[in-house]
């Protein structure tokens, strides 16, 4: 019986630390968002005739490797980002690299 209460518990741990980590990546994605340049990605992209992340993303439109490229090397009206992304104080303080803070930012937007 105590065994199991203590299996128990190990599962019930396990999850909510997969589940806190989860919280904490999409918290993360979502001050990049509104914080990058200053007024956030949202100052470009909540406009209309640009492109909509969100939507292009739940579409499968917008692969994470498109998605990265973009970010690293901006694309026509779209500045690189990957420096201002870095330098995010949330990315900071969680200690993020690159690859941690696009996947933030990507599952907040909706990506796997
Ligand atoms: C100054 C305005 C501006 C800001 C700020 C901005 N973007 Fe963009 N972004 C654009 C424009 C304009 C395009 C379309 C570029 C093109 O296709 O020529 C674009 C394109 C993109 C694309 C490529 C979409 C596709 O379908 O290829 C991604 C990804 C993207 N932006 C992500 C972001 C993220 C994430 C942020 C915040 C970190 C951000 N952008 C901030 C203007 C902006």
């Amino acid at each position: 019986m105590k065994k199991s209460l203590g299996i128990l518990a190990g599962i019930v741990l396990i999850t909510l630390s997969g589940s806190v980590f989860a919280d904490e990546q999409l918290a993360i994605g979502k001050k990049i968002y509104d914080r990058a340049f200053g007024r956030g990605c949202g100052t470009c992209h909540d406009i209309a005739s640009n492109p909509q992340l969100s939507a292009l993303i739940k579409a499968g439109q917008l692969d994470r490797a498109q998605f990265e490229k973009v970010l690293k090397e901006g694309k026509g009206g779209m500045p690189k980002a990957i420096a201002e992304i870095m330098k995010n104080a949330a990315v900071v303080k969680a200690g993020y690299g690159e690859d941690q803070a696009v996947d933030a930012l990507y599952k907040y937007l909706g990506g796997e």
